[in-house]
């Protein structure tokens, strides 16, 4: 009889356990990385917890340490040692980490442990490529690698959430944050999105080396209107459908765990109030199961967007759109008791968002071990390794793109025996880290001139002159500049942008070459030596007037801390240009937007016809940009022949033959593109549905094939449903948007 009582309790706990199971399974935050355990350990947690608890967990509080926002104050210590705050963010280093997870878990009541996030946007200590030049390589396997890289870093760093990826699809380069993007095409976008998640996330977080990755910024933020930032979006369902939303969808389709909400209204609510957005469609239709989390301040930020009264209001608005966390706004921490007793929030809700976060701390193995992300020992060994730069200095060079090189005057001759570097670009470490360089310490990149002195030996003389400065008025450089060029063999031209000239808060309403540069360059060239310019930027420059003085152009985008080295790589012909751009130049701002895929419109200009009137175009310019997406050239020359399109069953397959007829072997980015020629909406005259990047040894012919199914030809409409129509499709295949060679099938 004795045991009979204990035989009942281990059934009543069985029985416990299986209706928390049930429980948290109807919750649907039994995901493939939460073990059965934890889910039972996330309901046991939410029972015990205080109100002040829970709303604790929805609160992220940023350290002082850099803001990356307007900073709001609070006493982060405090709120964690009393579990009034579940995580922080711009913190790390192992010794501080450790310092205040242990006030989380040792002090406050329940002992919850924070979770800690950082923007880890290109590199964490190791700083790659900015995105937006990372996509330009076209190299899914190397995207993913450096993010596996960064994860490998910041995680020895105590974070274990990043920012990242941003998916925002932009077509306007005003906009600064279009550095921090894949560019302007939906289907790459979505390819890139998922390889960015795998190599944040991984399969699992169990090794300590693997962080949760946030996508953001939800949703279509880069369509703010004439690419102001933090401005409005406006813009019909089926662009923001068709154009806008399936990055963020690949990302969770991928199991991204986090979400991050933009600042930017969607046509009249603001992303972070929207219910449509984050619970109809990221939820119920979508099925994302991890947490929401808002970005900096965007919940007291509603009151300025003129849809809340105050910040009670607002934070009412997002805890019932379905934001779980409140970045550094206070706005939950200071309102929702109070909302709670008005019956404006329900408990349940509080209690939904709670779920979301501690799922997330048991995924990462937080409970289990606090102190997970807290190695000192990885601190010291893994954080910019040999293998870590070296990587980090072919993606450099593969990010690079060849824009124009009239009679082959790249790669450096051989034989150059004086080399001027020059320009305001030369000899910056700080400006190669680009914008977003998380503990990124720019003392430690290796600027142009750095690069060029590690790569040619002492016989090579190497000058340097500034010539003028980024963006000023001041010409007295100049002089020294052109005399340098005078007396060299070669010379390399490094102008651009300055680092902080893109990224957030970061728009130009003029995107030429900025200050004088432009004068230098003129100047410099008109001395008539071999010269090649070296672009910095982190967005599409409009450089019409440069394209036609300079021989040569390289756009180098902003190549983090191996930027030296790499670009040198391709500039001494070492290694062959590979990349293409994935956001069209345009040739003047007054063109923007310009993208690849545009629609023919009722009256098309032809450049048959040039002198028609009547037609959609532009008095003073072309319609097509200076560079378009995809285009990009190489050290040798591709040529294509013999495209072919079938059909069997419900694959369509289209093949063409690519030949290096060049005199080195080359990497060469095959690119597919289909256009559906008529519709019962307009549609665009080509849309990227394939590439495939791969090496053609010299004087090699290849044949390149890509398949595809009807379901990749559906398109979205007024309905917003989503389908294929029958009718005549061309297909496309060629090295960039704008050199393509056709065939046509029917479906
Ligand atoms: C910033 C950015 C966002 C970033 C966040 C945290 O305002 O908009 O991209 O992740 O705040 O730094």
């Amino acid at each position: 009889m004795h045991c009979y009582p204990g035989f009942l309790k281990s059934l009543f706990l069985t029985f416990i356990f299986y209706l928390l199971i049930q429980n948290a399974c109807a919750q649907g935050i039994i995901t493939k990385r939460l073990s059965r355990a934890d889910s039972i350990k996330v309901e046991n947690l939410i029972s015990q917890m205080t109100l002040a608890e829970k709303i604790g967990q929805l609160t992220l509080l940023a350290s002082a340490w850099n803001a990356t926002g307007p900073a709001m104050n609070a006493n982060y210590e405090q709120l964690i040692r009393t579990g009034k705050a579940g995580a922080v963010l711009n913190f790390y280093t192992v010794d501080k980490v450790r310092e205040l997870q242990k006030l989380a878990v040792s002090e406050s009541r329940l002992g919850i442990p924070l979770i800690f996030g950082n923007d880890v946007i290109h590199g964490h200590r190791t700083i790659f490529p900015i995105p937006l030049g990372q996509a330009a390589s076209w190299d899914l396997t190397a995207i993913e690698k450096a993010e596996q890289i960064a994860a490998m870093e910041a995680s020895a760093e105590g974070i274990n959430w990043t920012y990242a990826p941003m998916v925002d699809i932009a077509r306007d380069p005003r906009w600064g944050r279009v550095a921090e993007g894949a560019g302007e095409d939906t289907w790459l976008g979505c390819q890139i999105a998922k390889a960015r998640v795998r190599g944040f996330q991984g399969d699992s977080y169990a090794d300590g080396k693997h962080v949760l990755a946030c996508v953001k910024h939800f949703a279509a933020y880069g369509a703010a209107v004439a690419g102001r930032d933090y401005n409005v979006v406006d813009i019909s369902p089926v662009t923001l459908h068709e154009n806008y939303l399936p990055p963020y969808k690949a990302a969770v389709d991928a199991g991204v765990a986090s979400v991050m909400t933009s600042f930017n209204e969607i046509n009249g609510v603001p992303s972070t109030a929207s219910h449509w957005l984050l619970t109809d469609l990221l939820r119920k239709e979508w099925g994302f199961r991890g947490f929401v989390v808002t970005d900096w301040t965007s919940i007291n930020e509603m009151v300025s967007h003129g849809v809340a009264a105050d910040v009670k209001a607002a934070a009412c608005l997002a805890l019932n759109a379905g934001v779980d966390m409140d970045m550094q706004g206070s706005a939950y921490l200071n309102n929702l008791g109070e909302l709670l007793k008005e019956n404006q929030v329900t408990l349940s809700a509080i209690d939904e968002a709670v779920r979301h976060v501690l799922a997330a701390k048991a995924e990462l193995g937080l409970f289990a071990d606090p102190y997970l992300f807290c190695n000192k020992q990885r601190e010291q060994t893994e954080i910019m390794t040999k293998e870590s730069q070296d990587f980090a200095r072919e993606l450099v060079a593969e990010s690079c793109v060849l824009l124009k090189n009239y009679n082959n005057t790249l790669p450096v001759p051989p034989g150059a025996k004086s080399i001027a570097l020059i320009g305001p670009l030369a000899d910056s470490r700080k400006d190669m880290l680009g914008n977003w360089y998380s503990a990124g310490k720019w003392e430690q990149a290796v600027s142009l001139l750095e690069g060029f002195r590690n790569r040619y030996s002492k016989q090579t003389k190497i000058v340097y002159e500034k010539g003028c400065n980024i963006n000023d008025s001041v010409v007295n450089g100049i002089d020294a500049a052109v005399k340098a060029a005078s007396e060299a063999d070669f010379v390399i031209l490094a102008l651009g942008e300055s680092g902080d000239m893109s990224g957030e808060a970061a728009s130009r309403s003029n995107i030429d070459l900025p200050g004088m540069q432009y004068q230098l360059a003129e100047a410099v060239i008109k001395a008539g030596k071999p010269t090649a310019v070296v672009l910095f930027n982190g967005r599409p420059l409009a450089i019409s007037k440069l394209n036609q003085i300079a021989p040569a152009i390289l756009e180098t985008w902003f190549g983090g801390t191996q930027a030296g080295n790499g670009i040198t790589d391709v500039l001494s012909g070492d290694v062959n240009p590979s990349g293409k751009i994935t956001m069209s130049f345009p040739r003047n701002t007054g063109q923007i937007p310009v993208y690849y895929n545009v629609k023919n419109t009722g009256r098309p200009y032809s450049p048959d016809r040039p002198n028609e009137k009547y037609v959609s175009r532009y008095l003073d310019c072309p319609n097509t940009p200076l560079y378009p997406f995809g285009f990009g050239l190489s050290y040798t020359n591709f040529t294509y022949a013999g495209i072919k399109a079938s059909i069997e069953g419900n694959s369509i397959t289209i093949s063409a033959n690519v030949t290096n007829s060049g005199k080195r072997d080359g990497e060469e980015v095959v690119q597919l593109y289909i256009q559906d020629k008529v519709g019962s909406i307009t549609r665009p005259l080509k849309e990227l549905k394939g590439f495939k990047k791969l090496m053609i040894k010299k004087g090699e012919s290849v044949n390149v094939s890509f398949t595809i199914s009807r379901e990749d030809l559906s398109f979205y409409h007024p309905d917003l449903t989503k389908y294929w129509e029958p009718g005549e499709f061309n297909a496309f295949i060629g090295g960039s948007s704008a050199e393509l060679i056709s065939a046509s099938f029917k479906l």
